[in-house]
């Protein structure tokens, strides 16, 4: 962890959750903006359309533990938040949620994408963003996300700990990046059905349309273009949006070295990922 994410570590852990929150859980690069924004729209597209074009969606959708320098903590946003239901955004690792989520029976919507592409779009995401650890050179990096050294913890503990917790704790909605990318209107409508929401479908599908890649890549309040700490010359947050995208980082040892670990720690799980579509 980065002291970003722990300085508040008592008033997160302690954060009071409502019935109705809504946590949206993920590893870093999962497909969080892409869910989080989704799931605003879902709620607020209609009711509140200056919110669309004038509040970045991480101000939005708060990010639980944050506590970024000259900017409101997590916190504080979801404590201020004026919507009903609060879309709240974590990275923590499910042993580490704040208990009164579970306490309170609260939706938890999961997404989780294949360690390949993750760790690919997560190295970038270092490169650029000048709040995160060096990453190092591209082999490096892999080793270190293997190792788990990197802020949020495994990969691999991280997706199959929610997947774990899906059997005690019936309110959470495992949701893929491969699956969205495959075909991001039937995930919408997964969504509606585990959020209990009648959305019409011309509504789902306009939905489906400007959660599209490149829409959100082009509007200033998805794109992150308003964050000082991200260098978008060296990689922009919406960098490519694809299932795949690892082909062109690994090497053929990395790739083999990679698949032997992973086995190994995947060796438990009935949990299966997709590395191409
Ligand atoms: P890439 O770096 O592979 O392009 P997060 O929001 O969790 O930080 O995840 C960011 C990743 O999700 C980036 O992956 C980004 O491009 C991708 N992403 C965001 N919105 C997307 C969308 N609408 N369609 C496909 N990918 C999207």
């Amino acid at each position: 962890m980065t002291h970003f994410f722990t300085d508040n570590w008592e008033k997160v852990q302690n954060f009071q959750a409502r019935p109705d929150d809504i946590l949206i859980a993920t590893y870093p690069k999962a497909g969080t903006t892409w869910v989080s924004y989704i799931l605003d729209l879902l709620y607020f597209g209609n009711a509140e359309p200056e919110r669309q074009t004038s509040i970045p969606i991480f101000i939005r959708v708060p990010f639980l533990e944050s506590i970024f320098p000259g900017f409101p903590t997590g916190l504080d946003l979801a404590d201020n938040s004026p919507t009903r239901p609060r879309l709240i955004k974590t990275h923590l690792p499910v042993q580490l949620i704040p208990k009164s989520f579970w306490e309170q029976n609260c939706k938890v919507v999961y997404v989780a994408r294949n360690a390949k592409d993750n760790a690919v779009s997560y190295y970038h995401f270092e490169r650029m963003n000048k709040g995160q650890p060096e990453p190092g050179d591209w082999n490096n990096f892999l080793q270190n996300f293997m190792d788990g050294k990197k802020v949020f913890g495994p990969w691999y503990d991280h997706v199959c700990g929610y997947w774990e917790k899906k059997k005690t704790y019936s309110n959470i909605h495992y949701m893929f990046f491969e699956d969205m990318v495959e075909d991001t209107g039937r995930e919408v409508e997964r969504l509606c059905s585990f959020l209990g929401l009648s959305t019409p479908i011309e509504e789902r599908k306009r939905i489906t349309e400007c959660t599209h890649f490149e829409k959100m890549k082009q509007n200033n309040m998805t794109n992150y273009s308003s964050v000082s700490v991200m260098d978008f010359k060296i990689s922009p947050f919406m960098r490519k949006g694809k299932v795949g995208d690892w082909k062109n980082h690994f090497t053929v040892a990395q790739n083999e070295h990679f698949d032997e670990h992973y086995k190994q720690k995947m060796k438990t799980t009935t949990l299966q990922f997709r590395t191409e579509i």
